[in-house]
């Protein structure tokens, strides 16, 4: 399997150095799929024998799935009943699949949904132990994760390199949740998502909470709870259980950009509206309405910056000369600053608004030697989500889910200036 070197690399990496650690210490690898910009992960499944699955990092699906077939894995004994409490808890107004509950599976590609059994295993994860002041890993196993198995439909759109999802969506069957039941730590999770594949730059999820000093300095903005779903299967009333923030305005270089605030809310009426995050976009998705002031904001900053604009490159609707853009060793390409404005006061900036800064590391895209983009792409003008915050602009940053709290927090610019993944490791 081509993931061999990376999860090598991770053990290396956590094995090697010293690093502080109290309130987070269950830990999984992540590697980027740079063709496809997809984020997956990897762990055993089952005992005796076990199976290792790659799964793409999901923060919106409802269920956790693969396809079982294609790594060989046998269902024997792991269905999770039909009318049973456990089956009530997970899939509340559940079908029954033959004598076992019933699942989906699904990704936001496959035009359709694929009904099957639930089913429980065991999978394994890490834990870090301090010995000597070096962090050691030892792996753990969770008792129970609830999955479904799926044939080769639900992989169109995938990574080759995976064969299903794991959700960290805000249900009771995702990862997280069965995480912090199980071994009762805080029910909160962060990721590093990688910004690249080479090796000794994998990224993580950490379960249970941040490094110490990490959880310090991120910015927290409050979590919101859309009130209307946002899969693409639902029962009337059902809240979204992906994770939405408050974004009060955007700006550039210290511009604000002008779009309707509405597009901030959420519209009930139409069930749409509102800013989340996604692992599944690669870049971040905009209402065309925002979209379109927020480049021609950035492309008068850029001019004035001297950089020339150059024929735009798919998906991307804005793309510069790279000749043009000098490059700061520590943010990446010296371009306008964005600014997500958030709900919430900061005390690491003076108490003013909660922001989410995207340097040049975060915005710009490489499409050639000579060629950078603008990576935010058009979402039209009726996207269910106003603004889908997507994996390149939270790459190289960690992003924490505090369902203790109720916030997302991401990491302050003044740490993130020249860091990446592996920093965040404790190098
Ligand atoms: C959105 O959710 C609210 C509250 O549950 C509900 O009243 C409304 O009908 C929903 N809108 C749509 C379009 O489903
Ligand atoms: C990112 O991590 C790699 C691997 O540890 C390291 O060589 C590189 O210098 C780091 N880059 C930055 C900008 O910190």
């Amino acid at each position: 399997m081509a993931s061999g070197p990376f999860l090598l690399s991770f053990l290396f990496i956590f094995s090697a150095f010293s690093f502080h650690f109290s309130n987070a210490n269950l830990v999984l690898p992540v590697v980027k799929d740079n063709t496809k910009s997809q984020y997956y992960t990897t762990f055993l499944v089952g005992t005796r024998p076990s199976t290792r699955v790659y799964l793409v990092i999901d923060l919106a699906n409802q269920w956790s799935w693969f396809a079982c077939d294609l790594y060989g894995y046998n269902t024997n004994s792991h269905e999770v009943p039909c009318n049973s409490p456990k089956c009530e808890r997970y899939a509340p107004g559940t079908f029954c699949s033959g004598n076992a509950c019933g699942a989906l599976a699904y990704t936001p590609w496959s035009n359709g949904l694929f009904a099957g059994d639930l089913y429980e295993d065991t999978v394994s994860l890490y834990k870090q132990t301090q010995q000597n002041s070096l962090a050691q890993l030892s792996k753990v196993y969770l008792p129970k994760l609830p999955f479904t198995c799926a044939d080769k439909g639900p992989l169109k759109g995938l990574s080759p390199r995976t064969k299903g999802v794991v959700t960290l969506a805000r249900v009771p069957v995702a990862l997280h949740s069965q995480i912090s039941s199980t071994f009762k730590v805080a029910r909160k999770f962060a990721l590093c998502l990688p910004s690249s594949t080479s090796l000794g730059y994998n990224g993580a999820i950490y379960f249970g909470g941040s490094p110490d000093y990490l959880s310090k300095s991120l910015i927290t903005t409050p979590l919101v709870i859309n009130p209307n779903s946002t899969a693409p299967i639902y029962s009337e009333g059902d809240a979204s259980v992906e994770y939405f923030i408050k974004v009060r305005s955007i700006k550039i270089d210290g511009t604000p950009i002008r779009f309707r605030s509405s597009l901030l809310s959420f519209d009930i009426k139409e069930g749409v509206g509102g800013t989340k995050v996604s692992t599944m976009d690669p870049y971040t998705v905009l209402h065309s309405e925002i979209y379109k002031t927020l480049v021609n904001v950035f492309v008068t900053k850029a001019t004035a910056m001297k950089m020339t604009r150059v024929a735009s490159v798919s998906p991307f609707g804005t793309c510069f000369s790279s000749k043009s853009v000098v490059d700061n060793a520590k943010t990446g390409p010296a371009v306008p600053i964005i600014d997500i404005i958030m709900d919430g006061k900061s005390p690491l900036l003076h108490n003013k608004n909660a922001r989410w800064r995207i340097y040049g590391a975060n915005s710009m895209v490489k499409v050639s030697d000579t060629v950078m983009c603008l990576g935010f792409v058009d979402g039209g003008s009726k996207p269910t989500t106003s603004i889908v915050i997507g994996g390149k602009q939270m790459e190289d940053n960690l992003v924490e889910i505090d369902l203790e709290t109720s916030k997302l927090g991401v990491t302050s610019s003044l740490l993130r200036m020249g860091t990446n993944c592996s920093k965040f490791k404790g190098i």
